[in-house]
């Protein structure tokens, strides 16, 4: 019905940070607050949509009507997804640590001596890639998000074609827009044909509902 676009759909949502662990009480983390993620979840659930939201560690209220992964790490974030799949919808809005520590000590590094410990970094696994990328199995829409403090547009499009996805939900999080932490958004939604839209800044609810019902458009038959 157009009351509920997603009536029988299944939706997968990530969002909020990841924490990598440096040792039992360290993590390296991000500043993201799980707000555009949950308000996309909460919007496909309002939509018709059966949903399931992976989230990172955050400080929100959970949304109503959706079903709730809570995960640390990227990796355990990656596993959540292939768990909840299949999915008609798939969107990756979590800020997925990029590098977590190469060693997680399994007791408290302790500061004696002189000597700073060494910090040093493994890649994480590209969550968005690898679903998108699947031959088998992969959601019928794929949508990934973009971060970025500069070239905001032509790193999105580099970033469409490099991860494989659908869409891409692009903003600008340089400091002074607020927008990481922040109650609103200034979007811009690009396609892999090209297509490009900006948005006018909205409240974060807002801009969930006005993507999903694109979503809804694009799933439809
Ligand atoms: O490359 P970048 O981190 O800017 O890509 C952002 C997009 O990729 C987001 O949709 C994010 O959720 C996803 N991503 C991911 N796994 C990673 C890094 C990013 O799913 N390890």
């Amino acid at each position: 019905s157009p009351q509920k676009p997603l009536a029988g759909r299944r939706v997968l949502v990530t969002s909020g940070p990841t924490h990598e662990p440096i040792d039992p009480v360290r993590y390296l983390a991000n500043r993201s607050s799980g707000r555009q993620g949950h308000a996309i979840a909460a919007a496909a659930a309002e939509a018709g949509a059966e949903v399931t939201l992976i989230s990172g560690p955050v400080a929100i209220a959970d949304p109503k009507g959706v079903t709730i992964v809570r995960v640390e790490t990227a990796r355990e974030m990656l596993a959540a997804v292939e768990a909840a799949l299949p999915a008609d919808l798939a969107v990756f809005a979590a800020a997925v640590g990029d590098w977590r520590p190469a060693q997680d000590s399994t007791s408290k590094i302790k500061k004696d001596g002189a000597a700073v410990p060494p910090l040093s970094l493994v890649e994480n696994p590209d969550i968005l890639a690898t679903i998108a990328k699947r031959s088998e199995g992969r959601p019928k829409l794929v949508v990934g998000f973009a971060a970025e403090t500069d070239s905001v547009i032509a790193h999105a499009r580099a970033k469409i074609a490099r991860k494989g996805c659908d869409l891409l939900v692009a903003n600008d999080v340089s400091a002074e827009g607020g927008v990481m932490g922040g109650t609103a958004n200034t979007i811009h939604l690009l396609d892999r044909d090209g297509g490009l839209e900006t948005w006018p800044t909205l409240d974060k609810d807002e801009v969930g509902r006005r993507l999903v019902e694109r979503f809804a458009a694009r799933l439809a038959p």
